[in-house]
């Protein structure tokens, strides 16, 4: 059986960091309740001339160096974000003509936090369907523009990054993508928006109400991505064929709020030194969560032969989804 590999990974994260203590001096928030309530310590906001696009150029070419590939070799380009550059050319178009790619195929998929798992899974298909031979799977976010800095609920939570693999087909039986579930449910989409800036309201309108900006009802988001979470990495875990979750060597969830990591940690019964979490550094950047902890782990040698990995994601939509490989 075809199964496809992962065989780069890449990621980038703006120059800029802003510290908790920096907010506390935008917002009324404090460094102690961001800790608390959510693990983060910083983020990486872009500055001028710095766009989603840029980022994901740079994580996008670390990849494919670690695949030991040409971008020439790359059938096709998917870049999961929901704040792309511009609605049109899409994030994937801007990367393919960057890095060189003139034999790919490009698209944006928007699935929000979960938008990459979504991504992997696409490419998973194509992969094992003999349509695509490499695949670039991007996550790259820079929600720091659709934040409101005057509302202390969002503001202190989100990040930029960008993150990447490159997806090819495996020769060997025991490693790669072993099972991919998603899910959504959009009666619950108004718990989590970004209402204005798309074609449904005009833009006055939008300005008027600040529709640009994220808009959360935090405590319910919470109470559905804890429920769903654990019951998506247990469905990943069952269909990849493991046993439980004690099998699995490294966890790598989306990095939104280290109490919902650990809720999700202590429900599966999976031990803390199997858990990758780097929530602290850089706060949610949304799709590009997943592949930028991926590359930490990979280039910090957490990632061996064989290693079965699940990524686990919740996001506006609602979406969430679970992949469960072997490295
Ligand atoms: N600083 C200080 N106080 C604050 C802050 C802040 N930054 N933000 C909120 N508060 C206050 C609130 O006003 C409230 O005060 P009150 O009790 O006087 O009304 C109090 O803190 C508690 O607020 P809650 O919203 O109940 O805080 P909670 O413990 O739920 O934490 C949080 C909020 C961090 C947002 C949490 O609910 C959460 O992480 N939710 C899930 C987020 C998530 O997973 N999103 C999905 C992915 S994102 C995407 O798809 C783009």
């Amino acid at each position: 059986m075809v199964r496809s590999a992962i065989l780069g990974t890449g990621s980038y994260l703006p120059k800029k960091r802003v510290s908790n203590k920096e907010l506390e001096e935008i917002v009324d928030t404090s460094d102690e309740w961001i800790k608390t309530r959510t693990g983060i310590e910083a983020r990486h906001i872009i500055s001028d001339g710095e766009t989603n696009s840029v980022l994901a150029q740079k994580a996008a070419e670390m990849a494919i160096e670690m695949a030991g590939i040409s971008p020439e070799d790359l059938d096709l380009v998917i870049a999961a974000t929901l704040t792309p550059d511009m609605p049109m050319p899409s994030v994937a178009c801007l990367v393919q003509d960057a890095i060189g790619a003139k034999n790919a195929g490009a698209f944006d998929l928007y699935a929000t936090c979960s938008g990459f798992l979504y991504g992997l899974t696409v490419a998973d298909g194509l992969i094992r369907a003999d349509i695509s031979k490499k695949i670039l799977v991007i996550g790259s976010e820079t929600l720091s523009r659709r934040v409101n800095w005057k509302d202390r609920t969002t503001c202190v939570l989100f990040g930029d990054g960008a993150g990447a693999v490159v997806l090819g087909a495996s020769s060997e039986n025991n490693r790669g993508i072993m099972s991919a579930c998603l899910h959504s449910d959009g009666s619950l989409g108004g718990l989590l928006t970004i209402r204005g800036l798309g074609t449904r309201h005009d833009l006055k309108k939008t300005l008027e109400n600040e529709w640009q900006y994220i808009e959360m009802n935090g405590r319910e988001v919470f109470k559905h991505a804890t429920r769903a979470l654990e019951a998506v990495s247990i469905e990943a875990i069952e269909a990849a064929g493991w046993a439980d979750a004690s099998m699995i060597d490294l966890f790598i969830p989306h990095q939104a709020n280290i109490r919902i990591i650990e809720h999700m940690r202590e429900r599966l019964g999976i031990s803390r030194e199997r858990v990758f979490i780097n929530i602290d550094k850089y706060g949610n950047t949304s799709a590009a969560s997943i592949p930028i902890a991926l590359d930490e782990a990979n280039r910090k040698g957490r990632l061996f032969p064989g290693a079965r990995v699940l990524m686990s994601a919740f996001g506006g939509g609602f979406t969430w989804a679970s992949v469960a490989m072997r490295w």
